[in-house]
């Protein structure tokens, strides 16, 4: 691999590697607008001139590669500085300088690279800066809206149409001075990934309609976690003020996601304010509901799994939204009562496409851990009752006790019918968040967090196993899952009583084949696949 040396650090890199990633190896920032990892190089804004050894002219970093040894880059001599301050100059000139009403201001690449290269005064003496007329808010699509009058014309909105989702709608219209980014008319901008624009914008002439004034970003928390909308596993990173999300950004997997997130995933967490919440235990009894303690709760549980009475089975049913490590907790209180009836049901959802580097991953779950949570042990064991039996058939009915450890499973949990037909069962038992019609009507209704309240992993369609970690805590009567199901699980198995989430990933790994050799310590930070089943789709046609 040839060397470069870049502000006297030496740096090995892969030939054809550029300069800004070649800086970017041993922390040298190199500034950029148009240049982004995953479209091609067009040489745009020119931000990012260097000096390079035996050229007499600066040169843009983004579109100089390292071919061979021995090249000589400096990026702080006073010609780039004074390049960068021309630059700044010359993209501040028409700015309309609303950074106060700018829902990118705290996140945008003008204001930084401003503080950081840019002059503190303007030499720009004229009256008139070129503005755009009613251009201001411009929906481009049902997602983006688009201010002009902030656009610096980098073209990454442009070639992200072409070159990553293949959709082609935004252009450039109009020449010189005058250009301006547009859609072609009857073709809005409305392809599955069409937000990721906003999130590539460097500056704030794109904006998403969902997130537009909800929020200063200075005041986000920001966490990791995944995406729950479908079994891509994509990753995200949760903004959330004081426990209420604001949005998803997606964050860099380039084995899932690559830089992307498709639009209705960022769209998910918002059923976390449209459902209303499960906030304390509840007992109903002869029609009346009272909230109880946890150890009122879970010693009723208890004395129904045990009842001398039960005649008819005793039932589990999970879902794809829990973690592996609940449905492996969940299958083991089925074991412990010796029930062959645990399974899990997971709505198919419209197929879900995100591009990395090796292709695109499609998710046709409407949840994400389908997979793991089979691989854990949630299913049916010899002549057991399987879902679709206890929610199209009469299954539930003929249960004497019957657990649903997912309060807002799928649909049907949102189904009269269906609820009525689960509610069928002598004793009805439903954990989750969402206080749902399901909920309602249980015997005991169990509080538990969110995926963005609690720890966990998760097996997407490529067999990925990936782990998530709260975000923020969850109200004050609710519990994580997994601490609820390890407590009950402990009544009949005292020896399990405490366990940590790694102990319980290790008890995964010993008694299930597929997470075999795996430690809860040891998941990397872009997971690893447990299978190779690989379900990759051919790359959308341009
Ligand atoms: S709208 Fe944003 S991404 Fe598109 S050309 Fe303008 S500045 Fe670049
Ligand atoms: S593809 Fe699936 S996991 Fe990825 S953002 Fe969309 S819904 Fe979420
Ligand atoms: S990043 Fe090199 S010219 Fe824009």
């Amino acid at each position: 691999m040839p060397t470069v040396t870049i502000d006297d650090r030496i740096v090995e890199v892969p030939a054809g590697t550029n300069l800004i990633e070649a800086g970017q190896r041993v922390g040298i920032q190199i500034p950029h607008y148009c240049w982004h990892p995953r479209l091609s190089v067009v040489g745009q804004c020119r931000m990012c001139m260097v000096e390079i050894e035996g050229m007499p002219k600066l040169q843009t970093a983004c579109s100089t590669q390292v071919v061979k040894d021995g090249m000589v880059v400096r990026t702080k001599t006073p010609a780039v500085l004074e390049a960068q301050r021309a630059i700044m100059e010359f993209l501040l000139i028409n700015h309309p300088l609303d950074c106060p009403i700018c829902d990118q201001a705290g996140e945008c690449a003008l204001q930084d690279y401003g503080f950081k290269h840019g002059q503190a005064f303007s030499r720009f003496r004229y009256e008139e800066k070129r503005t755009y007329p009613e251009k201001e808010r411009v929906p481009l699509g049902p997602h983006v809206l688009l201010n002009m009058n902030r656009c610096i014309h980098c073209t990454r909105c442009v070639r992200f149409t072409q070159e990553i989702s293949g959709t082609g709608e935004i252009g450039f219209f109009q020449r010189g001075a005058r250009k301006e980014i547009g859609v072609f008319p009857g073709r809005p901008l409305d392809n599955p990934l069409s937000a990721n624009v906003v999130d590539i914008c460097p500056v704030g002439a794109l904006t998403s309609t969902r997130f537009r004034f909800a929020e200063r970003v200075w005041y986000l928390d920001k966490k990791p976690s995944l995406c729950t909308g479908c079994d891509v596993g994509c990753n995200v990173t949760i903004e959330h003020r004081r426990g209420r999300i604001r949005r998803y950004k997606p964050r860099l997997n380039p084995e899932v996601n690559d830089h992307w997130l498709c639009d209705f995933g960022r769209t998910t967490a918002e059923r976390y304010d449209e459902l209303p919440r499960l906030l304390a235990p509840r007992i109903r009894k002869d029609g009346t509901e009272r909230a109880v303690s946890w150890r009122e709760a879970l010693d009723t549980t208890t004395q129904r799994l045990r009842a001398r009475s039960n005649e008819g089975p005793l039932a589990f049913l999970g879902s794809g939204f829990l973690s592996s490590e609940e449905a492996f907790l969940l299958a083991a209180l089925a074991d412990a009562v010796d029930s062959p009836h645990r399974a899990i049901w997971v709505d198919s959802g419209p197929a879900r496409r995100i591009p990395n580097p090796r292709g695109w991953i499609e998710g046709r779950d409407a949840a994400p851990n389908r997979r793991g949570a089979e691989l854990a042990g949630l299913v049916p064991g010899k002549g057991g009752i399987d879902a679709s039996e206890l929610l199209v058939g009469d299954a539930a009915a003929r249960c004497s006790f019957l657990f649903v450890a997912d309060s807002d499973f799928g649909r049907a949990a949102h189904d009269p019918k269906v609820v009525e037909r689960l509610r069928g069962a002598q004793f009805l038992v439903v954990m989750g968040w969402a206080d749902t019609p399901l909920a309602r009507v249980a015997d005991i209704a169990l509080p538990v967090a969110t995926h963005a309240e609690r720890e966990g992993t998760f097996v997407n369609v490529e067999g990925r196993l990936q782990r998530f970690s709260p975000a923020f805590p969850p109200p004050s009567q609710v519990r994580e899952a997994l601490s609820v199901l390890g407590e009950l699980l402990a009544r009949f198995r005292p020896e399990l009583a405490g366990r940590s989430i790694a102990e319980v990933f290790a008890d995964m790994a010993a008694q299930r084949p597929a997470f075999s050799g795996r430690r809860w310590e040891a998941i990397p930070a872009t997971g690893t696949v447990l299978e190779s089943i690989a379900r990759v789709a051919p790359a959308a046609e341009g």
